[in-house]
């Protein structure tokens, strides 16, 4: 049974039912009986439509990395919306799509400097294994049709994400998937890892399981692996030190195209631009959403490297390079708002605060490891995750309860995964406010145990 719930009086017929809402990744019974509503939001914070303030230590959803309605974004949008609503991106343009993705390449390492632009995570995901399929079969390597994932990844919900992906309640009901993929192992061991501070000593060699896929379906099968650096939606879960360079020189043995999945790790959260600088490797292809507009407007994209960009675009003949795309890609207002927050993120220097601040925000996150139930942490960049013990009514449940507690008796946002909880604060947290998020989450670990 849903409660009423006075949502917005000028809201229309019936404003205060919550039910009509099929929200996405929620119980929606539970959410609807005791809401978690949020209707205003400034900086570091979220707040109530009553006006109660609630310390967002998730970035929203990995996204708002400069902070919420920062001026400068908010007037981008504005002014935009006044300027022109929308410009069709097949066969015309728009000069703010050219500068974004030049911004965006000039970011990004190596030869990755051509950008395509679409509104999400999942349709960046999909974006990147299609172009890594039409590159081969342009090349005249039609058979390297296969895809790799890994186990525990995330790689949004469209049917090549979730094929790829490996998170079996994101995939069970959803019939067959794509054909002609496969996984590697993930990453993550307990028992070799517990309370590793940054990237865990033990587990590059998990990477050498893509040479047993090479040998069991035959590099000429292989089109692409596609991997997030640190697994986001699985608790938080850093790449071993040495393991993406591994991938990359196996991709490279093989003529495996590799593509990062960067919409949580871009734009800052690990200390850089992309995750990639801070691991020294470049990947054929970066797919990136969520903090390339710090979440103020839908916006995904995929980097390429030179190679795949001069493969479809050959010569000038009027023909379409490559027949794919969406009406909203590169939508002005996102592309404003793009540009507006890489400005901010420029001016304030906020990929290089998150590596000054990575080592007081973990020394912070690990003394949860005195709570009781604890299993194990993980911090790395200004990302940190907790795993505790499970109740015996379910995987879950005691995360749940801590996620309401946390949101109406502590004015704290976190995010679970299982029986972790996971947090990615804005960019501009300061060490108070570190202090804030660990208190108030040891508070919340108390009160579930
Ligand atoms: C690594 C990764 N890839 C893709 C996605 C999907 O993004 P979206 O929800 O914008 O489709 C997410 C979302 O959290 C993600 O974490």
């Amino acid at each position: 049974m849903s409660v009423a719930y006075d949502v917005d009086s000028t809201a229309g017929a019936n404003p205060n039912d919550l039910e009509a809402f099929f929200m996405p990744f929620t119980p929606n019974r539970a959410f609807k009986a005791r809401p978690r509503l949020v209707s205003r939001s400034k900086d570091m914070h979220y707040y109530t439509p009553e006006g109660r303030p609630i310390l967002d230590a998730t970035a929203g959803l990995w996204c708002a990395n400069a902070g919420h309605n920062r001026d400068p974004i908010v007037e981008a949008i504005q002014k935009q919306a006044a300027e022109m609503d929308f410009a069709p991106p097949f066969q015309y343009g728009h000069p703010k799509a050219f500068a974004v993705s030049a911004r965006i390449a000039a970011l990004a390492p190596g030869d990755l400097d051509h950008v395509f632009l679409c509104n999400s995570g999942s349709e960046a995901g999909d974006t990147a294994l299609k172009i890594a399929l039409a590159y081969h079969a342009t090349r005249g390597n039609a058979t390297r049709t296969r895809l790799i994932g890994r186990e525990r990844g995330y790689h949004g919900v469209g049917f090549g994400g979730i094929s790829v992906g490996g998170m079996s309640p994101n995939r069970k009901l959803f019939g067959s998937l794509l054909p002609g993929i496969d996984h590697l192992p993930h990453t993550y061991n307990r028992e070799k890892q517990a309370f590793s501070k940054g990237e865990p000593e033990w587990g590059a060699e998990r990477a050498e399981a893509l040479e047993g896929l090479v040998t069991l379906h035959d590099a000429s099968t292989l089109a692409a692996v596609i991997v997030e650096p640190m697994s986001g939606s699985t608790g938080a879960i850093p790449a071993p030190k040495g393991y993406l360079k591994r991938l990359r020189e196996i991709c490279d043995k093989y003529g495996i195209l590799l593509i990062f999945d960067e919409v949580i790790t871009g734009f800052g959260r690990l200390g850089y631009a992309f995750a990639a600088e801070r691991y020294g490797v470049v990947p054929d292809m970066i797919t990136f959403a969520k903090g390339v507009t710090s979440g103020a407007v839908p916006m995904g994209g995929v980097l390429v490297r030179k190679h795949i960009y001069d493969t479809f675009v050959k010569s000038d003949d009027p023909v379409i390079d490559l027949f794919h795309g969406y009406t909203y890609s590169a939508h002005p207002l996102a592309c404003a708002a793009s540009l507006a927050t890489l400005d901010l993120y420029r001016e304030e220097g906020l990929f290089e605060r998150v590596r000054e601040i990575e080592p007081i925000w973990a020394d912070a996150f690990h003394t949860l490891r005195a709570k009781k139930g604890v299993l194990d942490i993980r911090t790395v960049g200004l990302v940190g995750a907790v795993d505790f013990e499970s109740r015996e009514d379910g995987v879950g449940r005691r995360a749940y309860e801590g996620m309401e507690r946390a949101f109406h008796e502590e004015g704290i946002m976190v995010r679970t995964a299982g029986d972790t909880f996971a947090v990615s604060p804005p960019l501009i947290i300061n060490e108070s406010q570190i202090g804030e998020v660990v208190d108030k989450l040891g508070r919340v670990l108390d009160k579930i145990f």
